[in-house]
């Protein structure tokens, strides 16, 4: 099955009481047993739930995986994957990365007793200064929020192989239909699935996907054990928005191509950061692992500070100031005060997140009204 057929058929078939075509809603607690443990594969919906299962098999499917895991948001997918280590265990992440993904890692984590090492992998041989015996994951996250790295999937699993050591790719913005980690050599695809796979702005969700079945058997185990499921109503609602998630993505990419291509000729626009540009440091890698480059994309206003920024974003008319992304409209977003205001100003900067930054998430609307709305705010 390619991919396309994969969203809407991928891991699903038609339920089995009533031959319902779409997965019903199982807004269901509890199933009947004949005797004790003698059910039909339902005993309790913290462990299974038929609308979750649909879900997670569909999630499987679309990113090549034989297992999928659906939780209450994203952050407790990460929660979950953070749940596999022990005091002493070291992981290295992305420096630049999603300002939440941060926090749990410094200020949860830490204090269990993992250490962080936070790396531009944008050149991978920075990873290795990084690795010794205690080293357990690698967290990529690519293209990076909100800065647009790339980074090479497929070497830095091959440092993660050489070294036995996991690797984890945080797949939200260029969801399955872009790149395909685990096709890259990932042993773990995370998703905000509140995100593109979601797509309307009208759940939060996350979702892990891993091919080992040892991982997959130790992740369940956290699922249930720690409890940081999904409802059924909002899996049925991301089982719905993957059905369309092909067709979103490219009107997305699309739009983000027309929308860069406009900020980078604007006279007033310093900078533009989307992997698209033949002259984005990492273009090439984009262009390897990636179908196409997607509809997130962040600029820098010319010589503008935190004020001028702020004045942009509450300008624009159709774009949304708005945490999050991924959705059928467009949002805008000021980062060093919203996403990631919880990464101080010094950490932050280094990575490029400097208080000018504006950062758009392009929506499926005309690509001329969007640039209109641009044009007034900008001015
Ligand atoms: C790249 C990325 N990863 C993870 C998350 C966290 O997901 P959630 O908000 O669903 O918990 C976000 C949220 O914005 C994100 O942008």
């Amino acid at each position: 099955m390619k991919f396309n057929t994969k969203t809407i058929h991928g891991g699903q078939e038609h339920d089995k009481a009533y031959g319902a075509v779409m997965t019903p809603i199982y807004q269901t607690t509890t199933y009947a047993q004949t005797t004790p443990g003698g059910h039909k594969g339902y005993e309790y919906s913290r462990t299974h739930n038929p609308t979750r299962n649909a879900l997670e098999n569909g999630l499987a499917s679309i990113e090549n995986g034989k297992y999928g895991l659906a939780f209450g948001s994203g952050l407790a997918a990460i929660d979950a994957i953070m749940k596999l280590f022990k005091p002493g265990d070291e992981i290295i992440s992305t420096s630049d990365l999603y300002g939440g993904s941060y926090r749990l890692f410094t200020k949860v984590y830490e204090d269990f007793g993992i250490k962080f090492h936070f790396v531009g992998m944008e050149n991978v041989a920075n990873i290795e200064n990084y690795i010794n015996s205690n080293t357990k994951l690698i967290w990529v996250e690519t293209p990076t929020n909100p800065m647009m790295n790339i980074v090479d999937i497929e070497a830095v699993a091959t440092i993660a192989k050489t070294h036995s050591v996991l690797l984890a790719v945080d797949n939200t913005f260029a969801t399955p239909y872009l790149q395909r980690p685990l096709d890259l050599g990932a042993d773990i695809i995370m998703h905000s699935a509140t995100k593109y796979l979601g797509g309307h702005s009208d759940v939060v969700m996350g979702a892990l996907i891993v091919n080992n079945d040892d991982l997959a058997k130790k992740l369940y185990f956290i699922q249930n054990a720690s409890g940081a499921i999904c409802g059924p109503m909002d899996s049925f609602l991301v089982l719905r928005g993957i059905k369309t998630l092909h067709i979103r993505m490219q009107r997305h990419c699309e739009n983000g191509r027309a929308i860069a291509e406009y900020l980078a000729n604007h006279p007033k626009i310093e900078k533009v950061y989307w992997p698209g540009f033949e002259n984005h440091p990492n273009h090439e890698i984009a262009k390897k692992q990636m179908g196409d480059f997607g509809g997130m994309i962040s600029f820098i206003p010319k010589g503008s500070n935190y004020d001028d920024a702020i004045k942009i974003v509450e300008k624009l008319q159709l774009f949304t100031l708005a945490e999050s992304l991924g959705g059928v409209e467009s949002l805008a977003g000021h980062p060093a005060s919203m996403t990631h205001a919880s990464i101080p100003k010094t950490e932050r900067e280094k990575s490029g997140v400097v208080d000018s930054l504006i950062r758009l998430s392009i929506g499926i609307e005309d690509a001329e009204d969007l640039i209109d709305d641009l044009a007034q705010a900008i001015g």
